[in-house]
């Protein structure tokens, strides 16, 4: 499977308001912070520098809605659980996802994206939770997997699936590990795949 062929960003958002108006299926990535989300988007697109990447964690701090081809458009929330950041900050952001991942129509499915190497979060097991409740398709990503060997990837993933009850891909934004599988997921749930 080939990647995007055309992918920009639409628009940042740090209010509702600023949401983009179109009828393209929305799949959003939720994760921690600095687990790789933005790198996760680059790596899908194809493309080195569409989504901003960072050393520094809590460094998407809108949500960043890109459009892909004609019908699809992912969108890069802030990681949630940054301490870094100013509390009244936190709360905003906190506030901006929720309204947008509990009223978003266009919204179709979800990426929660964690990094391979760790026991998933409280805040994981929350958002995976709230995500069964809601029933909205979604996937658990693990990236970063060229971090461990190869030995312990199926290890690691069942110990994910079993934590946070849903199914997972490994992933590696380095080697592009999964990608296709990630993209398989995303045009069955958006309704993109090839039609022939
Ligand atoms: P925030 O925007 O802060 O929420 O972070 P993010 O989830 O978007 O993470 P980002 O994609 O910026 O990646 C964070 C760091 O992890 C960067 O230094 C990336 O280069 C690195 N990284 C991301 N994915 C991978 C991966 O699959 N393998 C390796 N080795 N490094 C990765
Ligand atoms: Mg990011």
């Amino acid at each position: 499977m080939r990647s995007w062929q055309d992918a920009y960003l639409m628009v940042s958002a740090a209010a509702a308001s600023q949401f983009p108006r179109h009828e393209r299926a929305e799949i959003a990535l939720a994760g921690r912070s600095n687990v790789g989300k933005s790198s996760l988007i680059n790596r899908l697109a194809g493309r080195k520098n569409l989504a901003r990447t960072s050393q520094t964690p809590g460094k998407t701090r809108t949500l960043n809605f890109y459009a892909i081809d004609e019908r699809l458009c992912l969108v890069d929330l802030p990681g949630y659980g940054f301490a870094r950041v100013p509390k009244s900050e936190r709360m905003r952001w906190g506030k901006l996802i929720d309204e947008y991942l509990t009223t978003r129509e266009q919204l179709v499915g979800v990426i929660q994206v964690v990094d391979v190497r760790h026991p998933p979060s409280e805040l994981d097991v929350m958002m995976a939770d709230w995500l069964r409740q809601r029933g909205l398709p979604a996937i658990v990503v693990a990236t970063k997997a060229d971090k461990i060997a190869r030995g312990r990837w199926k290890g690691r993933a069942d110990a994910i699936q079993r934590d946070l009850e849903m199914p997972v891909i490994l992933f590696s934004a380095v080697t592009g590990e999964g990608a296709q599988a990630v993209h398989r997921w995303i045009a069955s749930v958006a309704g993109t795949g090839k039609k022939s």
